[in-house]
């Protein structure tokens, strides 16, 4: 129900959107941990946008089969699985490539727990990319996304082939809680409460400007604290619902199909596509912090521009002040692991 659910939901939004292009230019693109929990769902999803052309599905296990399965999905599409050693012809000819390899939480665990796993993952799969697809859009889902952006940013900057406009963190799943959380609380619908997330994508890197939305703004007190905590560590709820088993998958999926959308209704030239997302940003670096999430301008290119922060309430700057700092530190600690 739930997957048929979001189906709908991204799968009417690419066909709205290739309603408005009718030029629209379709794309390969490659999902990398396609296996996976989240590679799963979201290679299911991605089968069902009208503006996805062809879907590479790459894992170190199982990606032959998750595109066998996929493959009889009735859109136009066409899927292909790519074992271990195939990441050369995965990646080949490929515009948007999605990253969701790596492994994930268990209870007890930060995100920053994952690092020494997921770095070396992350680093090397942007050096193929960098290799065979360096004019790729790059969205990288795997955790910690503070640092793993910055690893594959250093990475392609080391290849030469770095372009800020087209390497993104998702933090897309940050936004879909703050917009069903708050609606829960408002007792309206979540379209009537989209809440810009800003900072980075852990704990109190977790900044979300309730103050901006009109149902956001009327919450006030404990509720006001309890609900930024909830957006803050929903993650942490997941993992310790699912008990050792991973953490979220089928929601990850559905904010990454739905980001993934966003990205290519800008590359096909539709205007106002704009979302928060974690890119190389010069919002704060005169504090050191060189990428950060804000609202995001989709465009032909990508990036097309970083909108600034806008007005803040006394509670969300305070968030901000404890979130950069922290921030920070998780971005040296991706750039140094690559340097
Ligand atoms: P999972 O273990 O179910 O799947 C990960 C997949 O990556 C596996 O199929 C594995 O074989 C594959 N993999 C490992 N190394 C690989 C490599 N070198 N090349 C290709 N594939 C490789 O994990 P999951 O639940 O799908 O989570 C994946 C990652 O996404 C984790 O790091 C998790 O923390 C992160 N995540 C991020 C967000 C977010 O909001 N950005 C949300 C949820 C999860
Ligand atoms: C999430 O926010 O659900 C993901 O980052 C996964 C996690 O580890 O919490």
């Amino acid at each position: 129900m739930l997957a048929r659910t979001a189906l709908r939901s991204v799968a009417s939004t690419s066909r709205a959107s290739a309603f408005s292009t009718s030029a629209a230019r379709l794309t390969r693109v490659a999902v990398l941990g396609a296996g996976g929990g989240i590679g799963q769902p979201l290679s299911l999803l991605l089968k069902s946008d009208a503006l996805v052309s062809s879907l590479s599905l790459y894992d170190i296990r199982g990606a032959p089969g998750v595109a066998a399965d996929v493959s009889h999905i009735d859109t136009a599409s066409e899927v292909n699985g790519y074992a271990a050693d195939k990441i050369d012809e995965a990646l080949e000819g490929a515009q948007v490539v999605v990253i969701p390899a790596g492994v994930p939480r268990k209870p007890g665990m930060t995100r920053d727990d994952l690092f020494n796993t997921n770095a070396s993952i992350v680093r090397d799969l942007a050096a193929s990319i960098g290799r065979v697809a360096p004019t790729a859009h790059i969205l990288v889902i795997s955790n910690p996304v503070n640092s793993t952006v910055p690893i594959v940013a250093r990475t392609l900057e080391k290849a030469g082939v770095f372009d800020p406009k087209r390497v993104f963190g998702v933090t897309t799943l940050d936004v879909v809680r703050a917009a069903r959380f708050t609606a829960g609380i408002a007792g309206v619908k979540p379209e009537q409460t989209p809440v810009t997330v800003v900072g980075g994508h852990s704990g109190a890197t977790i900044v979300p400007l309730l103050s901006q939305n009109e149902h956001g703004k009327a919450i006030s007190g404990d509720v006001y604290e309890k609900l930024v905590h909830r957006i803050q560590f929903g993650g942490d709820e997941v993992v310790k619902a699912k008990d050792g088993a991973g953490s979220a998958t089928l929601s990850m999926a559905y904010a990454g199909a739905k980001f993934t959308n966003a990205l290519l209704r800008g590359l096909n030239g539709e205007q106002g596509v704009i979302t928060p997302t974690f890119v190389r940003s010069p919002l704060f670096e005169d504090k050191g912090v060189d990428f950060f999430s804000s609202l995001v301008e989709l465009g032909p290119e990508g990036v097309q521009k970083i909108l600034p922060l806008g007005q803040l309430s006394a509670e969300e700057q305070k968030l901000l002040d404890a979130c950069l700092p922290e921030l920070k530190k998780n971005i040296e600690k991706g750039l140094a692991f690559v340097a």
